[in-house]
Formats: structure tokens, sequence, C-alpha cells
């Protein structure tokens, strides 16, 4: 691999310890994707916050990786960690969590990490423009990121994406390259796709049918982007997609062929397979969550609106980001929430967070990578529906089935 005289002189520790171990991380990456050289990268963002997933473990190599004193050389976003960051107690997290929680927050804010703990740094300022390389963690974001935005980034992992912001450096191989982000698969669409929880099904069923590869998707007349956030989430939660591209929606398929000479075409006609297989057979719901990615100020409004002057039986929590928290905050949406006996949750979500100790047995969602992921992660039985039914769930405290 060919590194510039800079690289080089990271890789020698000529700049310090920790950012030789940086280095020696992309440089190992490099070697194993075979990949020529490096690329410099306009920002990182980093996943691995939790101390739900981080442990004991984690949490030290932090704490021992920011006292060498490495500082991030480009912007850096969190992922979300295991709880709100102010109301933790509030909420029934324990002390020990927290506090343990905090340190590994507190580890990464000392690297110079902005501590946003969102999925969804696009929506607080971590945007990258189109062709821009990236090292991004978080496989909601990266999808986005790639898809969406038509930046560059490969499914990196919270230590990768950690070294790259230290270095500002990636190695270039996979999805920073033109010749792997065209389409392996056309997926035709011939049924109605409306709302979150529809994309999110179709996402589902996508990634299931195409595993890591790239689908290119026709039939979708209009997508906002709280629904395309939704279709790229669940497709990298049930398959492994890092890029997808949309007939006249996504940026390069507006631009250029995106699609394989041969690619296979696969045809869906309807989404009922993935909401059978993402329900369970419970009627009580203990907590609704929306925001899976992590709501959109469009999002927490339509909550806002449905539930103003209701009272809800179950827990409706709601999660973003401090950003779009603070906007609900302003345009009084929250004080509508609140005073329905719903939380708008910042920094955390129903995944990350030690749910199984706040004693949720059953959660109900309109998010399919959350309906798919919650199960396995937090061990709660599952409702996947629309924001309706989500919504009257949280009111009556149970799902009816239509
Ligand atoms: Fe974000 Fe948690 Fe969903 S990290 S994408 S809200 S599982």
């Amino acid at each position: 691999m060919i590194l510039t005289r800079e690289e080089e002189a990271m890789l020698n520790g000529e700049l310090g310890e920790g950012v030789r171990r940086a280095m020696e991380i992309i440089v190992a990456l490099g070697k194993i994707y075979n990949a020529e050289e490096l690329v410099k990268v306009e920002s990182a963002h980093i996943s691995g916050v939790s101390y739900k997933n981080l442990g004991d473990e984690g949490l030290e190599f932090l704490e021992e990786f920011a006292s060498m004193g490495v500082k991030t050389m480009v912007e850096a976003t969190l992922n979300p960690a295991g709880m709100d960051m102010e109301l933790w107690e509030e909420l029934g997290f324990s002390r020990e969590f927290a506090e343990k929680q905090i340190r590994i927050v507190k580890a990464y804010e000392k690297m110079g990490v902005k501590t946003t703990c969102t999925c969804t740094p696009y929506l607080v300022g971590n945007k990258p423009k189109f062709g821009q390389h990236v090292a991004w963690g978080e496989s909601s974001a990266i999808i986005y990121a790639n898809s969406i935005l038509g930046a560059r980034t490969n499914r990196e992992s919270g230590i990768s994406a950690l070294a790259s912001a230290i270095t500002g450096r990636t190695a270039k191989y996979g999805l920073h390259l033109d010749e792997n982000r065209l389409a392996d698969y056309v997926i035709k669409v011939k049924c109605n796709v409306k709302g979150i929880s529809d994309f999110g099904a179709l996402g589902y069923l996508i990634g299931k049918m195409v595993g890591n590869k790239v689908p290119y998707i026709t039939g979708i007349e209009t997508a906002d982007l709280d629904e395309l956030k939704s279709l790229g989430a669940s497709m990298a939660a049930s398959g492994a997609v890092g890029l997808f591209h949309m007939e006249n929606v996504t940026p390069e398929a507006k631009i250029k062929r995106v699609v394989k000479d041969g690619a296979e075409e696969i045809e869906i006609e309807d989404l009922r397979e993935a909401y059978e297989t993402l329900n369970h057979d419970v009627r009580e719901i203990d907590v609704v969550s929306i925001g899976c990615p992590h709501a959109s100020i469009d999002e927490i409004g339509k909550v806002a609106n449905m539930i103003k002057g209701r009272k809800i039986k179950s827990q409706l929590w709601i999660t973003t980001s401090r950003k779009v928290y603070d906007e609900a905050k302003r345009r009084g949406l929250l004080d509508i929430i609140n005073e329905a006996g719903g939380k708008v949750i910042r920094d955390t979500c129903m995944v990350v967070a030690p749910i199984e100790e706040l004693g949720f047995k059953t959660l109900a969602t309109n998010s399919a990578k959350m309906a798919t992921l919650a199960p396995l992660h937090s061990k709660v039985k599952v409702r996947f529906g629309s924001l309706e039914d989500c919504i009257k769930a949280a009111i009556s405290g149970v799902w009816n089935d239509n």
C-alpha cells in the first residue's frame, strides 16, 4: 500500500503512540481489503457508545486511548449512548450503569468527539456532501450517507471510525470506489408503499434478499426524508446493505447509470411477509417506541398532533437527538407530548438502552429496524405497524389488529 510522507510519520509514531495505534488499524484494514492507498475523510461518525454493548473492557480501552492525548483531526460525531445523559435517574436507569456510561462519553469528549449521541448525524450538522469520503459507523447512518447524500463510506466499526477520526484517513476500498457502487439487483416494487412503517417493511424484505449487495429500487413515486431513513435502516439491519439507489430519487441514480450489466431482477408485490414476520403475538403493550432512526422534527410534530389532548395508557418513548429535542421544545411539541403522558428522550434508543432492566416486556414500534433488533438486544416481544397503530396502542395500552 502506498502511504504519503504524513501517513508514514503517523504509522512510525512520530505523532505519538495514540496516532500510531490508530494508523495501524487503518493500514491493517487496508491490507485485508487490498487497498492501494488511503483517502482523506471529511468526517467520522463513531458507533460503540452504549455501556450495555461496550462493557468494562470497552470503557477501559477508551479511557486508555483518551489518556494518550489523541485528538480528532476531522469532525467526529457520536452514536446513541445507553441512556438520556440528563434524565437517566428520572427514567429509572441505575446509578452504576449511568456512572460507567458517563465515563465512556467523557472519554470520547476528551478525544475531541462531539458528544451528539445520535444515529442521525446528518440531522445535526454532520452532513457530508455528494462525493465526499467519510468514515462512519452505525449502519442506518452509513446507508443514508452513501445512498441519500451520495457520500462514500464503508460500514465502519466503532473502533475503525474512531481511528479515522484521529488520523483523518480511511483505506480506499469497497464503497469508496466507483466500481463497487453499482447495483447487483434491480428491485421492482409493484405495491403501494406509504409511511415510515411501509418503507421499513420494504427495506426489511430487500435486506433479506440482497444481503450485503447493492440494490437499485424502481416503482416508488415519492419518498420523504423520514421514509428514506426508515427504508435504509431496515435494509441495513435485516441484511448488511451499505448503499442503495432509487430511480429518480437518490443522487447517483439521477446522474448516471448505476446498475451492473446482468443485474438480477426481483419483484416485490406486497409487504405482508415483513409485517407477519416482525409481529409477535402480544396484545398488552408496555412501551411504544417512535424514533428509530432518531426522530426528525416532522415525526415529533406528527406524534404531537395525534396525541394532543389525549392521555396515554402505555409508556411512549420518542427517541431523538438533542438538537431536534431543542427544536421540539421551542415549537411547543414537548409540552403537548408530556401532557399526554409521553416522553421525548435524547441520546439513546430502546436497542442500546438496558430497557430489560426497566421492566419493559412488550414494545410497539413503527420502525422495522427496531422490530428486527429489539427482540434480540432487549429481549422484548414486539408489535410493528404504522404510526397511527402505534399511537392507538399507546392510548389504549393494547395492540389492535385491523
Ligand atoms: Fe438509531 Fe437505535 Fe434505531 S441507534 S437506528 S434508534 S436501533
